[in-house]
């Protein structure tokens, strides 16, 4: 059971626990996370639910497809590091801990 943290532009955290196999914004949904919108319920065509993977969680996160990119890099916040949709985001066990930011708008 993975715990994530989403960290608001004001510094302000909140852990969401989550269970692997579902989407991240699945779970900030949920759970209520400001910023997190997913206006079209995971169907990658609105990119409201956009985090940033904080760097030490990249690699276990993986690069967004040439798909997702093409949803993101359009937006003043993108990252190409750090931008993902949090709805393509499939949780594993080994995201435990994660901790990602949600952009400012
Ligand atoms: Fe719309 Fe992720 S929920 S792109």
């Amino acid at each position: 059971m993975p715990f994530i943290t989403f960290i608001q532009p004001d510094g302000t955290e909140q852990v969401v626990d989550a269970d692997s196999g579902a989407s991240l914004m699945a779970y900030a949904t949920r759970d209520g996370v400001p910023g997190i919108e997913a206006e079209c319920g995971g169907a990658m065509s609105c990119a409201t639910c956009h985090v940033h993977v904080l760097p030490e969680w990249q690699a276990i996160v993986g690069p967004a497809s040439d798909q997702e990119q093409g949803m993101l890099d359009w937006r003043d916040e993108f990252d190409p590091a750090a931008s993902r949709l949090s709805c393509q985001i499939i949780l594993t066990d080994d995201m435990d801990g994660m901790r990602v930011a949600v952009p400012q708008i």
